[in-house]
């Protein structure tokens, strides 16, 4: 089975087309440049870059796959959660072509996508299991009893940490997304230069804060009477970006001892970043986990984690119909959804 995988969530139009779960035929991602300078995705700016570039994108990744429209079997696509005028371009586009190709259609939730990509990336992956999900929106550690049955164990009380990064990016003037440009910036940088605060460390609590540690940095950089230069700026960034690297993993690691699992796997956007993927197989392999960390591109918001996501609802018997309908959160309206 052939699917064909979307995803218009935020600010990256991406379609892809995976064979029987597995095969990566193709996987085309297109992020918006567009908000680069207003430290964060617009609404509105982020819809209409969507429809226009949903076409290219879904006939590029057609292309890249060798197949032609009448070689879909089904068409999955993101319907929550997300920014609503963005996912209703996906979904929109979703259904038409189910429609015109006669083929089923199915919603997917966008963080079992991220954590898919540890299923896409090792087949073979051992349940139970705790991932890890680290995006732009989200930040949550996940038990994975099997594929399609989760239980959240922790997740952020406020700022994500995917938006820490952004936040503290724009106080420093970069521009957004600020994550892969922090990282960059911070090499070779003293990790130990600031004691930036980690929240909620006492044991046994398994929630995330970010919004105290972008408080700190805003306090720092006024000490330092403005945003820093040279070394004290690279130190900057890599005391903060080792302070949210250290409160998620080890709070993984909490997690995933409290469950007693095998294994650890990653996910999110966050999870491109390098720091984050060294300490997490360091520190799950001192405790004899063994560790899945997908590539980056299957990290960052992409259309094949979406398609696998669809293909293993699809074969549970699962499909949506024409009413399906999108959601901001993740507790969609299951409008047209049909379990055989
Ligand atoms: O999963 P994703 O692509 O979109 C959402 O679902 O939000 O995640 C995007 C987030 C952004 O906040 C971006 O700054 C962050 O992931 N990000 C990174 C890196 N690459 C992307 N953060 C830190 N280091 C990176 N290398
Ligand atoms: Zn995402």
């Amino acid at each position: 089975m052939r699917v064909l995988g979307i995803e218009t969530s935020c600010d990256e139009t991406a379609a892809a087309v995976l064979e029987d779960g597995r095969r990566i035929l193709s996987n085309v991602v297109a992020s918006q440049t567009i908000h680069a300078e207003y430290g964060g995705v617009v609404p509105e700016y982020a819809s209409r870059e969507h429809t226009g570039a949903i076409v290219t994108i879904v006939e590029r990744a057609l292309a890249d796959a060798g197949v032609e429209y009448d070689g879909i079997d089904a068409i999955a696509v993101t319907n929550r959660p997300g920014l609503v005028g963005c996912l209703l371009v996906g979904v929109s586009f979703a259904k038409a072509l189910a429609y015109a190709l006669d083929v089923p259609v199915v919603g997917v939730d966008h963080i079992e996508g991220h954590i898919f990509s540890s299923r896409l990336a090792e087949p073979e992956l051992v349940l139970p299991a705790v991932c890890l999900v680290v995006s732009g929106g989200h930040t949550e550690t996940v038990a994975i009893e099997e594929w399609g049955r989760y239980e959240t164990l922790g997740r952020t009380r406020d700022d994500a940490g995917g938006e820490a990064f952004d936040k503290v990016g724009k106080l420093l003037g970069l521009s957004y997304p600020a994550g892969p440009e922090i990282e960059r910036l911070a090499v070779g940088g003293d990790p130990t230069a600031h004691a930036f605060p980690r929240a909620m460390m006492e044991s046994g609590n398994l929630d995330f804060s970010f919004s105290g540690l972008k408080t700190a940095v805003r306090y720092r950089i006024e000490d330092l009477g403005g945003v820093p230069e040279g070394d004290v700026f690279r130190d900057l960034l890599a005391s903060f970006q080792t302070a949210v690297v250290d409160a998620l993993v080890t709070k993984t690691m909490w997690a995933a001892e409290e469950r007693g699992v095998p294994t650890v796997c990653l996910g999110g956007g966050v999870a491109a970043n390098g720091v984050l993927r060294q300490r997490l197989a360091e520190e799950a392999a001192a405790r004899g986990f063994s560790v899945v960390i997908p590539p980056k591109l299957l990290c960052t918001d992409n259309g094949a984690v979406i398609a696998a996501v669809g293909h293993s609802l699809l074969e549970r018997g699962v499909r949506d119909d024409l009413t399906l309908s999108v959601s901001a959160s993740r507790e969609a309206a299951r409008a047209g959804r049909h379990v055989s």
